[in-house]
């Protein structure tokens, strides 16, 4: 099947779409397993589930959330943490139980195990059922830089230069210097198991990665590219970075 691609005219109908469509899974299964991305793109649509839910239009008391990633060496209390960003930007302002967010552990004494139970643990859930994604410039996804395998699983990844730069141009970290080297990131396996995938791109800056990621041969070159045969699979992209597919 192909790909369901969804161009909007800004980031905030992007984030009112992803947010139309978590809300739609989680009411038509109240027990939804939901994976989440962190970075600048989710942002808006984290801050509409939080106000629906405020609203009392969704409820999330019984979900149970995976993310993709988290930095090596960081534990939840750092600020740069995606544990720390998580809590900051959803799993704070809505009714979710926190001990159904599942945030990878940093600073886990034992990293590769760390890995192994949190792929157990969505087979426990029984699988996600739709997982929120972004891309990076270089067309990762998760900290899947390309060359990751299409069936690469939950495990300890180096970040590539371009990652790190990107992640430390102010957003986020402040400083190449401050940000680890080292991530446990979901693999691409891990992602493709998901019943449902929504990837999220704005931006002029993702215009290269999107149409790479879209037009493009499936390439390790490309990590995103990877999930182009995925049977449900929305792409949803303002027209800034839809600008090189159309
Ligand atoms: C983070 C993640 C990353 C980001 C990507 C884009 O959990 O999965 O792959 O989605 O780096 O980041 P932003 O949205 O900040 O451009």
């Amino acid at each position: 099947m192909s790909v369901n691609v969804v161009v909007l005219e800004n980031k905030a109908a992007v984030a009112k779409k992803a947010a139309d469509m978590i809300e739609a899974q989680v009411k038509a299964k109240p027990a939804s397993v939901l994976g989440f991305a962190t970075g600048s793109t989710p942002e808006g649509c984290y801050a509409e589930l939080a106000a629906r839910c405020k609203a009392g239009k969704v409820s999330f008391k019984g979900v149970a959330t995976f993310n993709l990633d988290e930095y090596l060496g960081l534990d939840g209390e750092h600020d740069q943490s995606y544990r720390y960003f998580m809590n900051d930007r959803l799993f704070n302002h809505i009714d979710i139980r926190p001990w159904n967010t599942n945030v990878l552990n940093g600073v886990a004494a034992d990293p590769g195990f760390e890995c192994l139970a949190f792929e157990r643990k969505i087979l426990a859930c029984g699988g996600v059922d739709l997982w929120l994604l972004g891309i990076g410039n270089n067309g990762h996804i998760a900290f899947n830089e390309p060359g990751s395998a299409p069936d690469s699983r939950t495990r300890i990844v180096r970040l590539t230069e371009s990652t790190i730069k990107a992640n430390s141009d102010g957003r986020f970290f402040k400083n190449p210097l401050e940000v680890p080297h080292y991530a446990l990131s979901a693999g691409i396996g891990t992602i493709r198991e998901a019943r449902e995938i929504v990837l999220l791109a704005t931006g002029d800056g993702k215009a290269d990665a999107v149409k790479a990621a879209l037009k493009g041969p499936m390439s390790l070159d490309c990590p995103a590219s990877l999930l182009q045969k995925h049977d449900n699979f929305t792409f949803i992209c303002d027209k800034a970075a839809a600008a090189k597919i159309s």
